[in-house]
């Protein structure tokens, strides 16, 4: 009689404690506003103290405050007086907005029961707002619009209210005016949060069930790992169960972040907090993973996430080989907190010994290599970045190939397949002519146009292939700017793709081989040879570059031997100072060269060509 007295009365509680709490990501295409609208319920809440508040608190890596992005989630629990009288615990994630980073976003999302769409009322929808909404539609969230920047003048809000009718189909008769910048409707977001987003459901007298939404290593705290808990509560001392492998851990520390870490007795059902157990690597933590309480386990494990994939490749090498274990120390160091990308040696007979890295897109690889250039300062090369293709023996093998050196003799190949995209562009429409030429060139096909307003959204499948190059830049470049992208990858195709060889004097150069489409080797072919032509100094021979396709060449070059001393011709005013300066850089050139065959072949020659690969 006793315990379901206890039992009833516990529930009582949990009730009241359930209906306090809303948790809530904030969804936004990129640049619309989220880390400074969140910065001003921070303030708001009073979660940090004015002399605390910098501009936008949440992003807390140095690249994200100079880009102005937001890469990891952050989390944050706000205490709330509603005027309802009422005290309420406001647990806030804030996602990147940037396609790379979507794999991010379904994380939080799924912590969490509602989300607050911000959408710029200077801009309108752009392709990353329909793809957020969509998948806090997928997690059954309630969904707050909130229109940002009213403070600018460009701000239309009655037109972007019907933008997002039209185009994304949610209701918007609820929806609030606001400007992060300047506060104005940031109260009315906060009783809306309150009114409209449900509670939490769950209840902290069922056994402990919680959600791994999240980890990271943090050097002061060590192995951080972000919950929510479903039923149940977690406490200090506690015995708990990672269920995908069974391991035990004792939990050290609970605490909550606000947005300062602290620490609490325990967190309960509904809520998102931190624990820190005994676990000291990162890959001991498993995101999506359930946790449960080893006195009294329970037999179904949260349904989790789908594993992040990378699906751009490249190679990372030093430009001073010396600096090979600084770059894999570096890695190391990255990947403790990012378990999205990965890494393993790869030594190319051009650039040294280095790393094949894989990303979950282009902004995921450039982020990375500038983070291990900037804070472990390592002078990198990044090769082209390139796909998984799936290569059909003629033997009944499946090869994935990412390295376009590992590629079999074509004899040996029936098909090749690559990764497609099914791609999502919004514009206005005056550019959407030059939007369609460009993804015409990259050999995509046209599935639908649709129109709100001014603004045109398309729908396009194209290879991924022709996408990691240079293809959102060029769209951004032709719609000034105004044109959005996103992407999902819907599959493999046969494709008719080919390995281009570079031969330098003769001689393969692997780090120069790729793997294009037929129609655009010639000339890309040629391109290649007139770089090359252009980077590679004479010697005292001549040297022919040529691109080859299995074997056949299809472009070609001459390099003309080099007979005159560069120095004799140097004479007059100043004359040994540039001497000298011309003998230094000799030597450095000389430095950073690579022999092949009798060739030397400049550091910067491959980057030229790399180059080309990413303008063509
Ligand atoms: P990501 O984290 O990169 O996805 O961006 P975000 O959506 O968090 O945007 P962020 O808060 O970083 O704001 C982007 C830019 O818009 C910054 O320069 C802000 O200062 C500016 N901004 C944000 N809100 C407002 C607003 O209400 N009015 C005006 N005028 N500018 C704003």
């Amino acid at each position: 009689f006793n315990c379901s007295r206890n039992n009833r009365r516990n529930t009582k509680i949990l009730m009241s404690a359930n209906e306090i709490i809303r948790n809530f990501a904030i969804i936004a295409h990129i640049d619309h506003g989220k880390s400074t609208l969140a910065d001003r319920l921070i303030h708001k809440c009073g979660g940090l103290a004015d002399r605390e508040m910098k501009e936008q608190v949440l992003d807390s890596m140095d690249i994200e405050r100079e880009r102005g992005i937001t890469i990891k989630a952050q989390t944050v629990r706000l205490n709330y007086k509603a005027k309802d009288g009422k005290n309420y615990i406001l647990n806030i994630i804030d996602t990147p907005g940037h396609v790379d980073f979507s794999y991010e976003v379904s994380r939080s999302l799924s912590a969490c029961e509602g989300s607050i769409l911000i959408v710029d009322s200077s801009q309108g929808v752009e392709a990353q707002t329909l793809a957020n909404v969509y998948q806090a539609l997928e997690n059954n969230h309630e969904i707050i619009p909130v229109l940002n920047k009213i403070d600018l003048p460009a701000a239309d809000t009655e037109k972007v209210k019907k933008q997002i009718d039209d185009v994304i189909g949610i209701d918007t008769s609820h929806s609030i005016n606001c400007s992060g910048k300047t506060g104005e409707g940031v109260d009315d977001i906060l009783e809306s949060i309150v009114k409209n987003l449900p509670s939490p459901k769950g209840s902290i007298s069922n056994p402990l069930k919680s959600l791994l939404v999240d980890s990271w290593y943090d050097s002061y705290l060590g192995v951080v790992i972000l919950v929510r808990v479903i039923d149940g509560s977690l406490k200090k001392g506690m015995k708990v169960k990672m269920m995908s492998n069974n391991t035990e851990h004792t939990i050290e520390k609970v605490g909550v972040f606000t947005p300062k870490p602290q620490d609490i007795d325990k967190i309960s059902s509904g809520e998102i907090g931190f624990i820190i157990t005994g676990i000291k690597n990162l890959s001991d933590t498993k995101v999506g993973d359930t946790i449960c309480d080893v006195s009294n386990p329970i037999d179904k494990p949260l349904p989790g996430f789908k594993p992040s994939k990378p699906v751009v490749f490249c190679g990372l090498f030093p430009v001073d080989n010396s600096e090979y274990q600084k770059l894999k120390d570096g890695l190391a160091k990255l990947k403790l907190n990012d378990s999205s990308f990965s890494y393993e040696p790869e030594a190319s007979s051009a650039l040294g010994l280095g790393f094949r890295c894989g990303f979950l897109g282009l902004l995921h690889l450039e982020i990375t290599s500038q983070r291990l250039e900037r804070e472990f300062d390592i002078a990198l090369i990044t090769t082209t970045p390139g796909v998984i293709y799936k290569i059909n023996n003629r033997n009944g093998s499946v090869k994935e190939l990412q390295n376009p050196t590992d590629m079999p003799d074509p004899t040996q190949i029936l098909s090749i397949e690559e990764p497609w995209i099914k791609a999502t562009i919004i514009t206005p429409d005056q550019y959407l002519g030059s939007v369609i030429k460009i993804c015409q060139g990259k050999r995509g096909s046209q599935k639908n146009i649709t129109y709100s307003g001014n603004r045109a959204v398309l729908n396009y499948e194209l290879p991924l292939n022709e996408v990691v190059f240079d293809f959102y830049d060029q769209i951004k470049s032709v719609s000034s700017g105004y044109a959005s992208f996103d992407y999902e990858i819907t599959g493999y195709k046969e494709g008719d793709l080919v390995k281009m060889g570079i031969l330098v004097n003769t001689e393969p150069v692997d780090a120069l081989s790729m793997i294009i489409h037929k129609d655009f080797a010639l000339p890309q072919a040629r391109l290649v040879c007139e770089k090359l032509k252009e980077l590679i100094p004479k010697h005292n021979f001549q040297i022919p570059i040529q691109a080859t396709i299995g074997g056949k060449i299809i472009a070609r070059e001459t390099i003309k031997g080099y007979k005159k001393d560069v120095l004799t011709k140097i004479h007059g005013g100043g004359a040994r100072d540039r001497k000298r300066k011309l003998l230094d850089k000799q030597k450095k050139g000389k430095a950073r060269a690579r022999q092949f065959g009798k060739v030397k072949i400049p550091q910067e020659a491959f980057i030229g060509v790399l180059k080309i690969n990413k303008n063509s």
